[in-house]
């Protein structure tokens, strides 16, 4: 550290990484280094953002490089290099090629910062956590995936929208993996501490769950280009500031389970506290039969992917 202030590093300067240095540059936390394989692409959005200084003021640098050994003393690193969905594609469709890229980051991250927090966004995002894992042999506490962020804030607007509510009053809870068979929570789904089950009949919320499990592909269906970078570069950087500011927020996450849930050797979403050494404890709901079910089924549904198509 050479200026004496923090690091964060974004691996994948597009849509997703640009935003999450954006976003993080404006909470003036740390210096950012924004990698990408393509190294002009990098250095000329961290440019552009630095340029941006004199008018957003924030303090720190950022830097564009293509070099691992540019991200050495970062606290936390940022996985968002892949592709993303066009429309038709479900997240799964991305696994071979991105199983490749996460390799290729991971070896670099494994080399450069042994020591770093790793924030994965990759998709298919449960199962590139896991791989991540695999590849850089971290504890399984320090390397992180990012959806339950970005699936409750989806859950939160659109309840928002239908209570003609503030959103900052909703506590949402969405559980599961990153994909179709993600498990909102309604139960545990407050707004200003009222359960919504109180507040919306039974047909609004199964309504309000199934836009919300399907959020990801409405906005790639609008888009017609890529998929969802705003809310999901957000997301990463509250997740990447709880880490370096040790905040220990309380959000959902895909986590590295052990037994919780009864489940095994997999990573799935599930309510846990971010801290500096990243999960520092992950919570275990009182589920009913029917919520369980769906969280283990959404967990077997990745489980054979890992197996069957990436050979864990
Ligand atoms: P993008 O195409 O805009 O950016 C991806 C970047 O990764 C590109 O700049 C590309 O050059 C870079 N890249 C590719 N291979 C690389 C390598 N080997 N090393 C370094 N950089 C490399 O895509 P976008 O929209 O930013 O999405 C990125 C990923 O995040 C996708 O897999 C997408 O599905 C996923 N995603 C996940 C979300 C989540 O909630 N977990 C939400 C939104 C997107
Ligand atoms: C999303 O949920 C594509 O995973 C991305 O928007």
């Amino acid at each position: 550290m050479a200026n004496g202030r923090r690091k964060i590093a974004v691996i994948g300067a597009g849509n997703v990484g640009a935003t999450c240095a954006f976003v993080l540059a404006q909470m003036k936390i740390a210096d950012i280094v924004l990698l990408d394989i393509y190294e002009g692409f990098a250095k000329g959005k961290a440019l552009d953002m630095s340029q941006n200084s004199n008018i957003l003021n924030y303090n720190g640098t950022i830097t564009g490089t293509a070099d691992y050994a540019d991200i050495a003393n970062s606290e936390v690193i940022v996985v968002t290099s892949g592709f993303p969905r066009q429309p038709g594609m479900s997240r799964e469709d991305l696994i071979g090629k991105n199983a490749d890229i996460v390799k290729q980051v991971g070896t670099g991250i494994r080399e450069h910062a042994p020591d770093a927090v790793i924030i994965m966004i990759t998709n298919p995002l449960d199962l590139m956590t896991y791989h991540m894992q695999q590849v850089t042999g971290f504890p399984t506490e320090r390397v992180i995936g990012q959806a339950g962020v970005l699936d409750s804030a989806r859950m939160a607007h659109f309840i928002a929208l239908e209570l003609g509510c503030a959103e900052e009053d909703v506590s949402p809870m969405v559980l599961g993996g990153h994909g179709d068979t993600m498990v909102p929570l309604p139960r545990y789904t407050t707004v200003g501490g009222i359960p919504i089950t109180q507040l919306m009949s039974e047909e609004t919320i199964a309504a309000i769950s199934e836009r919300t499990a399907k959020g990801g592909g409405e906005i790639v269906k609008l888009l017609e280009r890529g998929s969802a970078f705003y809310a999901p570069g957000s997301a990463a950087a509250i997740m990447a500031e709880s880490v370096l500011n040790d905040r220990k927020r309380v959000i959902p996450a895909s986590c590295h389970l052990s037994g919780e849930y009864g489940l095994e050797n997999i990573y799935i979403g599930v309510p846990c506290i971010i801290g500096a050494n990243g999960v520092e404890k992950i919570f275990e709901l009182d589920l009913t039969d029917s919520e369980l079910e769906s969280l283990q089924g959404s967990a077997h549904f990745y489980k054979s992917q890992l197996v069957d198509i990436l050979g864990y």
